[in-house]
C-alpha cells in the first residue's frame, strides 16, 4: 500500500492527540506529536537558564538541544540530549511558556525541518499533529484535518487530563487555554490556522470514538482513490 501523510491541526483540548494516536495505530502508520517538540525545546531553555522572554536569546541557542521523537503511536517518546523529557514537558511552567518560545522564527525553522525529516522517513506514512502542519510543515499532505470544539468542551477535557497531576479548576483552565490559543493564532510565523483544503471536524458533541472513525474513513477514502 502507498504511504499516506495525514496532517491533524487544531487548538488544544480538541482531542487531537488521542485521535491522532488512535488513527495511526489503527492504520499502521507512524505518529508525530509536534507540540511535544516545541515543549521539549522550551523545557531545555528553562533548564538552561535562557530568558524565554528574550526572542534573540532563544534564537541564538535554539539549534543546541538534540531533540528526538519516537514515532510508535502505541508508545511515543520524546527526549532532549538523550534524556527522557516526556514528564517535564507537561508541567504547568512549560505549558505557560511554550507559546512564547514556539513563536520565535528560528525555533520554528529548526523544528519544521526536523518534522519534515521524520515525516519523509516514515515508510508506511505518518499522522502528524500540531498547529501548522497542513499550512506550513506538510502542505502537500494527503489528508488534512482541522479539529475544533467549543471552549467549554476543550477546558473540560483538559481539566480531566490534568486531574491528579496538578490540581486545577475549570475556569482557570479555560482562561489559560484561551490565552494560549490567542498567542498561537496571533503569532507572525506559521500561526495556528486551518489550511484551505483541510476538512474541519467540530468535536464538541462527538465521542472520541466517533472522531477517530471519521478521520479513519477520510484517510481510507483518500487511499482508495490514490
Ligand atoms: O499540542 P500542545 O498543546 O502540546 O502544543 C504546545 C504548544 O506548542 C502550543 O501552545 C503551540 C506550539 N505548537 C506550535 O506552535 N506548532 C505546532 N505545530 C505544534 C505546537
Amino acid at each position: 500500500m502507498e504511504s499516506v501523510i495525514v496532517a491533524i491541526d487544531g487548538p488544544s483540548g480538541t482531542g487531537k492527540s488521542s485521535t491522532s494516536k488512535a488513527v495511526a495505530a489503527e492504520l499502521g502508520l507512524s505518529y508525530l506529536d509536534t507540540g511535544a517538540q516545541y515543549r521539549a525545546i522550551t523545557w531545555w531553555m528553562l533548564t538552561n537558564g535562557i530568558d524565554v522572554d528574550d526572542p534573540s536569546a532563544i534564537a541564538t541557542v535554539c539549534d543546541k538541544p538534540v531533540i528526538e521523537s519516537g514515532t510508535d503511536p502505541l508508545a511515543p517518546t520524546i527526549s532532549v540530549d538523550g534524556v527522557d523529557a516526556s514528564g517535564p514537558i507537561r508541567t504547568r511552567e512549560v505549558t505557560s511558556r511554550v507559546s512564547a518560545v514556539s513563536a520565535v522564527p528560528e525555533v520554528r525553522a529548526r523544528i519544521t525541518e526536523l518534522q519534515r525529516t521524520i515525516a519523509s522517513a516514515a515508510e508506511k506514512g505518518i499522522v502528524v499533529e500540531g498547529r501548522d502542519i497542513g499550512t506550513t510543515v506538510l502542505p502537500a499532505a494527503d489528508v488534512k484535518i482541522f479539529l475544533t470544539a467549543s471552549p467549554e468542551a476543550r477546558a473540560a477535557r483538559r481539566s480531566g487530563e490534568l486531574k491528579g497531576k496538578e490540581a486545577t479548576d475549570l475556569a482557570a483552565t479555560r482562561e489559560a487555554l484561551i490565552k494560549r490559543d490567542a498567542a498561537d493564532s496571533g503569532r507572525k510565523t506559521s500561526p495556528l490556522a486551518k489550511a484551505d483544503d483541510a476538512v474541519e471536524v467540530d468535536t464538541t458533541d462527538l465521542t472520541l470514538k466517533q472522531v477517530i472513525e471519521c478521520v479513519v474513513a477520510l484517510v481510507e477514502e483518500k487511499r482508495a482513490s490514490k
